[in-house]
């Protein structure tokens, strides 16, 4: 077997308290449809609750909410103090899923509609804000990583964690990371990377 299936593999084991949390998360949650390229369950409720473990989170800023699985257990599970997600699209069951999410943490969350790699629209909306970790699962093409990690580090975040670092569903996220620079690798949790900033990187400026 080749390594790369055997850890594609590995990351889907999951133990059953998170097939319980997954479930009621649903119920709450529009449930995930086809269409969205992701790869998801109960195995992600796990790894987030892993790296929450690893490192603090603080305040987040998502970029790619879909129907907020990930913002919401960020939250819900105690190791975001805020989220701030962004997503491009703005379906009828995405609205739903913001307001249930600002419904149970009220003002630790916010939800901006726009594209993360096209910002002069609404940027000024988060200078006021200072970010700790960028959460970076919009487009996953190389060159739209790149923009989403220049966007998190010209927010302030020194942490970052990347969905799909796997070939299969995020063939551009190890390019973009590798081509990019300045991040070092603290952990590989599933297909979920979790990176530091170098020492010393100069882009760490608030805009
Ligand atoms: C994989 S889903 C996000 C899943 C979510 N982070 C979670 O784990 O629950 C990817 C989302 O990124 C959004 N997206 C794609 N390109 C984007 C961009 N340039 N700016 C903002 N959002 C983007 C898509 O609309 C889609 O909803």
């Amino acid at each position: 077997m080749k390594l790369g299936d055997f850890i594609w593999r590995q990351s889907h084991y999951v133990r059953p308290l998170y097939h319980a949390y997954w479930q009621e998360l649903n119920r709450k949650l529009c449930a995930r449809k086809p269409g969205v390229p992701c790869v998801s369950g109960p195995f992600v409720a796990e790894h987030i609750s892993t790296i929450g473990r690893i490192i603090k989170l603080g305040n987040v800023l998502e970029i790619g909410f879909n129907l907020g699985h990930s913002a919401y257990m960020m939250l819900d599970l105690g190791h975001a103090s805020r989220v701030t997600s962004i997503d491009i699209r703005e379906t009828d069951d995405m609205v739903k899923c913001v307001q249930q999410i600002k419904e149970e943490f009220s003002n630790r969350f916010s939800f901006f509609h726009g594209d993360s790699n096209n910002h002069d629209h609404w940027l000024h909306l988060l200078r006021s804000d200072v970010f700790q970790t960028g959460f970076i699962d919009g487009s996953h093409d190389r060159s739209s990583v790149q923009e989403d990690i220049r966007l998190c580090k010209r927010l302030g975040c020194d942490h970052f964690i990347f969905d799909d670092m796997h070939e299969k569903t995020g063939p551009g996220v190890i390019p973009a990371i590798i081509e990019e620079g300045g991040l070092i690798l603290i952990a590989l949790v599933g297909c979920l990377g979790v990176f530091r900033l170098a020492d010393g990187d100069i882009f760490h400026n608030k805009p």
